[in-house]
């Protein structure tokens, strides 16, 4: 074919307008798109490349203007039916092979849900951050010396056999105060958190304690306590009353009553239990407050000055002299077992979906 004879340059084209539309009409997915828009438009291979290669430019000077205005035309309608095609989105076929078919049963997926000890823990969390407290974590494998001695329990004192404490084996060649344990409280992290930074300092540690107990209806080996640390100048046991009091009527509700009893903690001087009264009879007596009214919850004291002695060690700031401060703990899972009415601890740890479903 020649082009110098308008005829055969319209059969041309009208050849190439034909093949175009054919090939734009069955573009059903993005591969195609594509491969039409590489095949007819592709910078180095295209067809229109081709064609402005070996007709436009080899045309005779006189002839340039009809191939050119017919060229320009092509390319239009190619650019006008790729655009359409990518635009289209999938053919009727591929939709139809991805319809949803509503009549199938469907999938059920279980929903994940927060264990109650988690829980309870980030309650008591999100209780003590709106107060300004930040969160701290220490090792579950402690030395000696963060667990008791810096908490004030000197080598031999009789305090340490009050916490049943699992030691790990072959550490006889180590110092006393470098021998491993399984931390009984959560108390060290407030040596740790001390020895970290100065004064003031408000923190709540959540975590994993352990005691050689044996597992009954309310102790289990390995438990979780919540502890409290508060150090300022001029920090008052009516601080501590206070914001125990606020904490208790936030976690059970604010017609909650709290009262404290002399008690003994070496870390802590003076040291207070702390009841609050029965949630389940509101304070008239029941089988579960033992008919007092009163259920004992937790322990805290003031900082004893011993233990400031120890974080000056490290942290000149804690001088016992110029700060104060309180400490408090408490069980976790014996709140949580409170709160939802768990009456044996070890539903908690038995992964039974029946227990864990009524979380969700
Ligand atoms: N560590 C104590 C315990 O486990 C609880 C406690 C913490 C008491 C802080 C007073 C102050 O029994």
């Amino acid at each position: 074919m020649t082009t110098d004879e308008p005829q055969n340059l319209d059969n041309l084209f009208a050849q190439l307008e034909l093949e175009v539309r054919q090939a734009a009409a069955g573009l059903s997915s993005s591969e195609a798109v594509e491969n039409f828009r590489l095949d007819w438009v592709g910078r180095k291979q295209g067809r229109l490349k081709q064609l402005s290669d070996q007709w436009l430019k080899s045309a005779p000077v006189e002839a340039r203007r009809e191939i050119g205005q017919r060229f320009n035309a092509l390319k239009t309608l190619v650019e006008s039916l790729l655009e359409e095609a990518a635009g289209a989105g999938p053919s009727d076929a591929a939709l139809a092979a991805e319809a949803l078919d509503v009549t199938l049963p469907g999938t059920r997926r279980l929903m994940g849900a927060e264990h109650p000890i988690t829980r309870t823990m980030n309650e008591l969390i999100a209780i003590f951050a709106a107060l300004g407290y930040s969160v701290g974590v220490g090792p579950e494998v402690e030395t000696d010396y963060y667990n008791f001695e810096s908490m004030n329990f000197p080598p031999g004192h009789p305090a340490r056999d009050t916490q049943d404490t699992l030691v790990i084996a072959n550490q006889e060649r180590r110092s006393l105060r470098d021998r491993l344990l399984l931390r009984t409280h959560t108390s060290p992290v407030q040596m740790r958190t001390m020895e970290q930074q100065p004064p003031p300092i408000r923190i709540v540690i959540p975590g994993k304690v352990h005691r050689n107990d044996a597992a009954d209806a309310t102790h289990s080996p390995v438990f979780h306590q919540v502890e409290g640390l508060c150090v300022d100048t001029n920090i008052t046991f009516s601080d501590l009353k206070g914001t125990l009091d606020y904490a208790m009527k936030a976690l059970f509700g604010s017609s909650v009553k709290t009262r404290f009893f002399p008690s003994f903690f070496p870390f802590t001087e003076p040291s207070a239990d702390v009841q609050i009264s029965c949630i389940f009879c509101a304070g008239k007596g029941c089988r579960k407050c033992k008919h007092s009214g009163w259920i004992e919850l937790l322990g805290c004291g003031m900082v004893d000055p011993a233990v400031f002695a120890f974080a000056a060690e490290k942290q000149p700031a804690y001088d016992p002299k110029k700060i104060s401060g309180f400490a408090f703990g408490m069980g976790v899972e014996r709140i949580a077992m409170m709160k939802y009415g768990v009456s044996d601890i070890g539903q908690f740890y038995s992964g039974d979906m029946r227990f864990l479903e009524q979380f969700v």
